[in-house]
């Protein structure tokens, strides 16, 4: 970042002393207020809960312009990621900051291939877990568990630590996912193999079964990868920024990650998607698009508490990129599959139509984003709608891990400690228990 030719001046009318703040402005996006030095110069904080108004770090690694509805890996237009590139390149760019060229692709598949396996005491986790626990809570405990096994990759200020780590939860998320999934259906685990692509190693070892042998289907295999390229990261949401703060202390990069995984889970968050299917399938089992006007009076009604999933995002006030190629590879798939009649596409594509004609939502410029087909389509690859959001979690890994990364290779990084406006009790005295 550099200094911009403007300064801020904080002044304030009870005629306390003014201040000047820098500004600071980037490649693009919003300049910067610097206010590192504000409290040292006024015993104020700033107050901003939510983080609308704040940004808690500079980065190189990806750049959203809400308001165009543009999204850039690495100044990479999303678009042509999904369309000229697979996801290890994506992720290749997004830890190193360059796609990679053949050579360098190769090196890096092979590397991410040879550690795909986990160790073998890793199932026995799943043991302690009910068959019927949610995927995501098999998730965070195995994510959190693998840094029981990698001593060898956790100081995570080393950079060849840290570069290990990486690769490691890249390669084992598809492994661990699926055996989340393996467990809960009660299906032996499945190796993976090192012949197949990312995605199709995932889809063999989700739907594959020991007594024969798993033909992956090229049309699921390129849509699954690009399902990954699209929820490979997305600046500082809030997971990132819980990997961001988590890390920030220092922890070893698996706990960090696991961190993120536990905040993905949220329905405001990635657990949207399983959010968005579930709302789906409500109105389809209540009358399909005929109840749909009924629905969307629900939503607009605040007391009703009802939100239409899948739609709105806090930068996005346009439509967000990776829902219109959601939407394409959602097509893809249903016409593979002979769905192209899928009552709940349909019904999305209703609830979409009516939704970006209604002033309710054009006003508060309501788009679907990235979890408003993602369901959809993860449902007719065959994927339980309660994994849902751990493939959003195996696909945003990488961008955790690449963000996690360029913070703590900032020598200037420092334990994030936000401060409060605190409007609680004031000091008083204990009285003896009679007395209370
Ligand atoms: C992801 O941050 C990221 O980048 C996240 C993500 C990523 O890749 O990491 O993009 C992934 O999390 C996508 C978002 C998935 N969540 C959902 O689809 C859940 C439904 N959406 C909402 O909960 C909401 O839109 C948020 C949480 C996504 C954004 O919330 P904000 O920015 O805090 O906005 P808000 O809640 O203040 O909404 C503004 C207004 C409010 O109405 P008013 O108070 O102004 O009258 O819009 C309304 C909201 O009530 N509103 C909705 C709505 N989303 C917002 N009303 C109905 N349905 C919705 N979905």
């Amino acid at each position: 970042m550099k200094l911009a030719d403007n300064k801020a001046t904080l002044s304030f009318s009870n005629g306390g002393p003014s201040v000047e703040l820098p500004v600071y402005q980037g490649s693009i996006g919003p300049d910067v207020i610097d206010i590192r030095k504000l409290y040292a110069q006024t015993g104020m904080f700033t107050y901003d809960p939510g983080f609308l108004s704040t940004a808690s770090c500079q980065s190189a690694i990806t750049y959203i312009d809400g308001d165009k509805g543009e999204l850039l890996y690495r100044g990479y237009p999303i678009e042509q990621l999904a369309v000229n590139c697979d996801f290890l390149e994506t992720c290749h760019l997004l830890l190193y900051g360059e796609l990679p060229n053949a050579d360098q692709k190769k090196t890096f598949s092979d590397t991410v291939t040879r550690h795909t396996m986990v160790n073998e005491q890793m199932q026995f986790f799943l043991r302690g877990f009910r068959r019927d626990a949610h995927p995501m809570a098999v998730l965070t405990g195995l994510v959190g568990g693998l840094s029981a096994f990698y001593h060898d990759s956790t100081d995570i200020n080393n950079p060849e630590h840290r570069e290990i780590a990486a690769i490691r939860l890249i390669a084992k998320m598809p492994t661990l996912v699926s055996m989340a999934y393996k467990y809960g259906i009660g299906q032996p685990y499945m190796y993976p193999r090192n012949e197949l692509s990312y995605a199709g190693n995932f889809l063999r070892m989700m739907f594959g079964v020991p007594p024969e042998d798993y033909v992956v289907n090229p049309v699921l295999e390129r849509a699954l990868d690009r399902i990954f390229i699209l929820h490979a990261d997305h600046e500082q949401n809030a997971s990132t920024s819980t990997v961001r703060l988590c890390g920030s202390s220092g922890t070893n990069p698996f706990a960090a990650i696991a961190a993120g995984v536990a905040c993905l889970w949220g329905p405001a968050h990635g657990g949207a998607n399983e959010a968005c299917l579930n709302m789906l399938e409500d109105i389809q089992r209540n009358g399909g698009v005929s109840k749909v006007g009924e629905f969307m009076e629900k939503v607009k009604d605040k007391s009703s508490g009802v939100k239409l999933m899948g739609f709105g995002h806090r930068v996005y006030k346009n439509y967000d990129p990776r829902a219109k190629l959601m939407q394409e590879t959602c097509n893809e798939v249903l016409n593979e599959l002979g769905l192209e009649n899928d009552p709940l596409f349909k019904l999305a594509k209703e609830l979409e139509k009516i939704a970006l004609e209604d002033d309710y939502f054009v006003q508060r410029k309501l788009y679907p984003n990235v979890d408003f087909y993602s369901g959809i389509v993860q449902r007719a690859i065959g994927i339980p709608v309660n994994l849902f959001t751990g493939i959003f979690a195996l696909a945003r890994t990488v961008g955790w891990i690449a963000q996690l990364n360029e913070m703590i290779g900032d020598p200037e990084y420092k334990i994030g400690r936000p401060r409060q406006l605190f409007d609680g009790a004031t000091k008083r005295d204990v009285k003896p228990l009679a007395q209370r």
